[in-house]
């Protein structure tokens, strides 16, 4: 029956404000990018949440762990270093919960990225954009060193952004699948990897983790490479079970083919994400497959990416200019 066809859940559940709203994002199977019949893939679509990232869950456990601890009130400055989501989405909450912003970026970031930080009222502190993620982490230590006054959440060595994942992502995963086999995800600051995989392996510690990291000098963004020389402090190694590289080719490929086999509208990590997800998931003969989707295609319309075959991309040099996304 249509009706029932058409049934949906009932509802995502009913929450006082939009901060609350955050999280219980949709788990989707992708039957057409699955390398075997045995071996099932999810995408674990992060770009559910309110400002459109994985984000969001991170940048409203950072504010309210301070809160908790009696670290901020109302009225105080946030400074955070960010490369875009994360400074979007402490935009959003710090609007909500009243704290002045301050974002650290690097200049060649996307221009939907400034109108989003700046829709949401926050103010731009930018970095040399060839000094990609690593320039606007140390501008911003610096200017917390300088001044007292900002109180710097930074996610990269906060435990508060693997625990958003540990106690939210993992958390929903395990309530829709019986048994995850592989978690594959994204490497920036760590925390999606960290906290998933730590939950994960908690309820199956046959569970294997595997990082998509970008090839050195390729900077996809919001991945790093942890060859380029900054480990950020939140990362403990011995619980990745596989790294595997990704160019920004293959990253570009594989978010236009979510897009086309799958209908999903992705930024370019998880692209990268996808290609690194199923090139892992051949080598199981079964099993459960879940990746993230860390943020939609918004962001990145301006770059071509969507509509432009990849051998003009190619050919007018975007897939190596990091900052056209
Ligand atoms: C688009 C995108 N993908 C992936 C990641 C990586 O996530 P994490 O910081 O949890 O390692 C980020 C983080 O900044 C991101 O913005």
């Amino acid at each position: 029956m249509l009706e029932e066809r058409l049934g949906n859940r009932p509802c995502g559940g009913k929450y006082g404000d939009i901060v609350q709203a955050i999280g219980h994002t949709p788990l989707v199977e992708l039957k057409r990018l699955s390398p075997k019949p045995g071996v099932r893939l999810f995408a674990k679509l992060e770009s559910y949440n309110p400002t459109g990232s994985v984000k969001d869950r991170v940048a409203r456990a950072l504010i309210e762990d301070a809160e908790e601890r009696g670290a901020i009130q109302p009225g105080q400055t946030i400074l955070e270093p960010t490369s875009g989501n994360t400074g979007i989405s402490l935009a959003m909450i710090c609007s909500r919960k009243g704290y002045p912003l301050k974002v650290v970026m690097p200049d060649n970031v996307t221009i939907e990225r400034t109108q989003l930080l700046q829709m949401y009222g926050a103010e731009i502190v930018y970095s040399p954009g060839e000094q990609g993620s690593n320039g606007a982490v140390a501008m911003a230590l610096d200017m917390a060193e300088a001044d007292a006054s900002y109180y710097m959440p930074y996610q990269y060595g906060n435990q508060a952004n693997p625990d958003a994942h540990y106690h939210g992502t993992a958390v929903e995963i395990l309530e829709e699948l019986d048994q995850v086999d592989m978690f594959v995800a994204g490497l920036g600051t760590g925390g999606t990897l960290m906290g998933n995989g730590r939950r994960l392996k908690e309820e199956n510690p046959n569970t294997i983790i595997v990082a998509a990291e970008p090839l050195q000098g390729e900077l996809v963004q919001g991945l790093r490479s942890l060859d380029d020389g900054f480990i950020p402090p939140i990362i403990d190694i011995s619980l990745l079970d596989r790294k595997i590289f990704v160019s920004n080719r293959d990253s570009v490929i594989w978010t236009k083919k979510l897009l086309v086999e799958e209908g999903l509208f992705a930024g370019v990590s998880s692209g990268a994400i996808a290609a690194i997800a199923v090139r892992a998931a051949e080598q199981l003969d079964e099993g459960n497959v879940v990746f993230i989707v860390a943020d939609d295609g918004w962001k990145y319309l301006s770059s071509g990416v969507y509509t432009k075959p990849i051998e003009q991309l190619e050919a007018e040099g975007v897939l190596e200019s990091a900052s056209f996304w």
